[in-house]
């Protein structure tokens, strides 16, 4: 894989060893001051990690990647913006994918290795009027933990699916590049080909398997894709095809 040393994409660095959490020090950083685009927040251990829908993100202490990169998409719209959760997905998986096969992304943005979890992303946009103002791609990437707690579902790491430790920094160079090239192909509007990929990588894509919605309870169907908003297309057990919203519905998995 062509893995050149990124251009902007975590160039400038701010390294902690113990913070909140790296996406509210980006999301403070924006807005206090101007921080070049690209620049990234690193910190060996959060005591407040986010996670999806107001969770908590686990990372035991020096064992994961935990990032924040900040930019600034210009090019599109917030109509457009689940491209950043795509790009972000993409980078993620791309770099899991150099040490480990069956690789997919859990929509919206999860990172599986076969059925287990090992990164998640939390994508936060801040908007005005119809543009995007600036973004913090976070990212947990499980790297070196060996041991989680009862509680979390279904986690793993690198270390856990290979029995190697690795460095860090290499790891995060790594992410940085997958998310450069992912992103300038978004800065040049590369939209179909950027969804395309990411539908491709999709975790029980074109596979029956169960579902449950708020209101509508279990059902069962295959996904198909992405619409541009971002929602998840799905082909029912009648043929028909409908599309939900993250939130609305849940992999019964
Ligand atoms: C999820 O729930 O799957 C999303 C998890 C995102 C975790 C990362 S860790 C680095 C960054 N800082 C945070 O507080 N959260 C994200």
């Amino acid at each position: 894989m062509n893995m050149p040393e990124p251009l902007f994409v975590g160039k400038n660095i701010l390294h902690f060893t113990e913070i909140e959490s790296t996406n509210n020090f980006a999301s403070e950083l924006v807005t206090k001051t101007n921080p070049s685009e690209g620049t990234a927040i690193i910190s060996d251990f959060q005591t407040a990690g986010k996670g999806q829908i107001g969770r908590y993100w686990h990372s035991e202490a020096q064992k994961n990647l935990l990032v924040s990169f900040i930019l600034y998409p210009k090019s599109i719209t917030i109509n457009e913006q689940f491209m950043l959760n795509i790009i972000s997905a993409l980078a993620v998986a791309d770099v899991v994918s150099m040490y480990k096969e069956s690789v997919s992304i859990k929509w919206p943005n999860d990172i599986y290795v076969a059925n287990l979890k090992i990164a998640g992303i939390l994508v936060q946009n801040s908007l005005r009027n119809t543009q995007i103002k600036s973004t913090v791609i976070g990212i947990g990437l499980n790297v070196n933990q060996v041991i989680f707690p009862d509680d979390l579902p279904n986690p793993t790491s690198l270390f856990l699916e290979t029995g190697t430790n690795y460095d860090l920094g290499a790891i995060f160079r790594l992410v940085a590049s997958r998310l450069e090239y992912y992103y300038l192909l978004l800065k040049s509007r590369n939209l179909a080909l950027l969804r395309n990929t990411f539908e491709n990588r999709l975790y029980l894509r074109d596979e029956w398997a169960w579902y449950i919605h708020d209101d509508e309870g279990k059902f069962e169907a295959k996904i198909t894709g992405v619409e541009k908003s971002g929602k998840l297309m799905m082909y029912m057990r009648d043929g028909k095809i409908k599309s939900y919203a993250f939130r609305e519905i849940r992999f019964m998995h």
